[in-house]
């Protein structure tokens, strides 16, 4: 199969052309790319866990383009999800409500709940509009690899196995959206993003995390995956002076190092991301992909555990397999 590549009005006029016919489709959004579906469609929705090569019993999330379009797949929208959707739809969060039998089991993994998200970014939500249809999409890697925030690194991962890909260019964001439960009696954060805990309590007012309730059987079910792994091997570090070691002591690796700053690294190799958080978050998977085609051992800096900077410690913490130093 050949794999366009296209940008603009031609791009979202064909991407929406070819989920009518019933095909997959990569787009843009303001967390990471996805590969979409007519989530109505069963057999559409089957060709999305072949070319990412994802297991059956991993849902998928289901996009839309504006609040109207959620009401028809839910079986309530409670004064809670009004609160949460009214505070950060559009925007870079996924809510899970229970589901009404318009959505296909294979599309949610046979649970009874479904995560909307309704994107930001202005061409996710055209392409969207123009396919008169919800989208269920994952994100555009092949499974167990890095998230992609370009068009190019949807291309290196589905190449020849989708038809078209819709460049957006860089992804503002840069990881996946924040998933949160609100089936469950206090809503729980399944998945950290840039909605964070504390903009979540100035809404909701109490919110878990599933860190924190120590369930054993994951709630998405994706977590239980092995995810975001670059191709070579990583390691976090905790300090300046251990990364610094770290890397003297394997040149033979080819090392590189993910910092905030350049600075304290004098003429060793390193990508750096930038001060603020927001900066941190949207290179972070840009910085993996070119990490692991120059390098063959990223080290890689410990960042903030508050807010943004601990939603891309939990990406972190799963690229390098928890390898801390
Ligand atoms: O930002 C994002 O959320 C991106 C863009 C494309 O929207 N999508 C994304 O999808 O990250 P994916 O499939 O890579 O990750 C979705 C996660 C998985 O861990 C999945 O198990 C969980 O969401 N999930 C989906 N539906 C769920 C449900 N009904 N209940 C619990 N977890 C669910
Ligand atoms: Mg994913």
């Amino acid at each position: 199969m050949d794999t366009k590549v296209l940008k603009g009005q031609e791009a979202i006029r064909l991407g929406a052309e070819l989920i009518n016919n019933g095909e997959i489709v990569a787009f843009p959004t303001e967390t990471v790319y996805g590969l979409g579906a007519n989530a109505f469609n069963e057999v559409a929705v089957k060709k999305i866990f072949e070319a990412k090569g994802r297991p059956q019993d991993n849902p998928l999330i289901v996009h839309v383009s504006s609040k109207e379009e959620i009401y028809p797949l839910v079986e309530e929208v409670d004064a809670r999800c009004e609160k949460l959707i009214d505070a950060f739809m559009p925007g870079p969060i996924t809510i899970i409500m229970k589901k009404n039998s318009s959505i296909p089991d294979s599309v949610t993994a046979g649970l009874p709940n479904v995560g909307i998200r309704m994107p930001l970014d202005k061409t996710a939500r055209e392409f969207i509009h123009a396919s008169h249809c919800p989208i269920a999409a994952p994100s555009a890697n092949r499974s167990t690899r890095i998230s992609p925030t370009l068009a190019e690194h949807v291309l290196e991962d589905m190449n020849g196995r989708i038809p078209l890909i819709i460049d957006g260019g860089d992804s503002k964001v840069g990881i996946e959206s924040t998933i949160v439960d609100m089936t469950s009696e206090v809503p729980t954060i399944l998945r950290p993003g840039a909605i964070t805990m504390d903009m979540l309590r100035n809404v909701l007012g109490d919110v878990n995390t599933f860190e924190k309730k120590e369930i054993k059987v994951a709630l998405a079910p994706g977590m239980k995956y092995k995810h975001y792994a670059p191709k070579c091997d990583m390691v976090i570090a905790s300090n300046t002076d251990k990364i610094i070691l770290e890397y003297d002591n394997n040149l033979d690796k080819n090392p590189i190092i993910i910092c905030r700053s350049a600075m304290p690294y004098g003429n060793r190799r390193v990508i750096e991301l930038g001060k603020s958080d927001e900066e941190v978050c949207r290179k972070i998977y840009g910085a993996l992909h070119t990490g692991e085609q120059i390098s063959g051992y990223i080290i890689a800096e410990d960042f903030d555990d508050d807010g943004i900077g601990g939603s891309v410690m939990n990406r972190l913490n799963k690229a390098s397999g928890g390898r801390k130093i």
